[in-house]
């Protein structure tokens, strides 16, 4: 196996699973699911032994010995075995980005492609943000295999801009999306107007809506006139969480009297069950106190059937002062 010049580590691992600089003992594997997969890739003729081995021979042999190579290529391993390959591409060392590139053995796509997809994502952000310290990566793919954007959002990608009939492919234009992850702490920040489809397709999604005291879906009308108040209201403080600067999740503080406030918060499903929603409560409390230093009092109503809510809220040392039939109030002195 060869060593990249432009890494200190060369394997990158999580349990079974391994990206390890492209190995020349897969070259034919790759090239025959290139060659299966076209119809999705930037290649317009099909591969060769003699084309693979000059690929091999000329390119990836150079890759190795740049510091700062134009792409970090790795082979994916199950153990020691090929699963896929792919890495970093046109790395921009400047401006600190690079687009993702990924392909499985097609014979894992059918019941496979998500889990694969996610966990060469995994392993390429060590590489991408704990290695080179890159600020950005990103996909950039087309709309040919919609499993492909569930699994990049699952990843915890934010989709950032779609172009319309970017490339000529099989006789047609077709649309090209780009989901990207910063290299970046969690963030609290103010909601802004461009937030408004964000937070209305929170406000519809069926498992916000299920702890919602009201449950009746919500059109965007309702919501745009409900937002915009909100924005306007000096009494309302309204944050946005952002991890890896994808938005994640948002927090609501409406104010009683200067010192009392009334919380509401949620998460988009996509990011629950990794303690965030603890993260959002607690750090949103602070942001507050930095922006309203007179609040003195917050409280929250949960449902009953909301676990997750009722344990924050307890965790985070709050009082429970009512025990109404469905609902719970807690409240705490900050
Ligand atoms: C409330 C919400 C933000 C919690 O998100 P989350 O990702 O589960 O939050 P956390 O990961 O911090 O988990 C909170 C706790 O609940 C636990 N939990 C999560 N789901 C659970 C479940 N189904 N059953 C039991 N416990 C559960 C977690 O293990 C964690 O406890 P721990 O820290 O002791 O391990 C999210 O569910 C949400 O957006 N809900 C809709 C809106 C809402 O209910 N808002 C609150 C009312 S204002």
């Amino acid at each position: 196996m060869s060593n990249y010049k432009s890494l200190k580590n060369q394997r990158f691992s999580l349990g079974n699973y391994s990206i390890v600089p492209i190995r020349k003992e897969d070259r034919y594997d790759i090239m025959k699911w290139r060659n299966e997969q076209m119809y999705h890739l930037r290649q317009s003729e099909l591969l060769t032994k003699k084309k693979q081995d000059n690929y091999f021979y000329t390119v990836v042999a150079d890759l190795f010995e740049q510091t700062q190579p134009s792409q970090i290529l790795f082979s994916y391993l199950e153990g020691e075995k090929c699963m896929g390959y792919g890495g970093l591409v046109h790395i921009n060392w400047i401006d600190r980005n690079a687009e993702i590139s990924f392909i499985m053995n097609s014979s894992l796509e059918k019941e496979f492609f998500e889990f694969h997809w996610i966990n060469f994502l995994k392993l390429l952000e060590k590489v991408a943000f704990n290695e080179i310290n890159l600020h950005k990566i990103y996909t950039y793919a087309f709309d040919l295999r919609p499993r492909l954007y569930n699994a990049i959002e699952q990843a915890g990608f934010g989709f950032e801009l779609e172009l319309k009939e970017q490339c000529f492919f099989q006789e047609k234009y077709i649309d090209v999306k780009i989901h990207s992850k910063f290299n970046k702490k969690n963030e609290i920040r103010h909601v802004k107007f461009t937030d408004l489809y964000l937070t209305y397709s929170w406000a519809n999604d069926q498992k916000v809506r299920e702890f919602s005291f009201n449950k009746d879906k919500i059109t965007l009308k309702e919501h745009a006139s409900w937002f915009f108040s909100k924005l306007e209201n000096t009494n309302s403080e309204y944050y946005l969480l952002e991890v890896q600067g994808v938005a994640a999740g948002s927090i609501r503080f409406d104010l009683e009297e200067e010192s009392i406030a009334k919380i509401n918060y949620l998460l988009d499903p996509k990011f629950t069950g990794k303690g965030l929603g603890t993260y959002l409560l607690e750090n949103g409390i602070q942001f507050l106190m930095e922006n309203r230093p007179l609040v003195q009092m917050v409280y929250g109503y949960v449902l009953k059937e909301n676990i997750p809510s009722i344990k924050i809220f307890q965790k985070l040392s709050f009082n429970e002062i009512s025990n109404d039939t469905s609902e719970l109030k807690f409240e705490k002195f900050i």
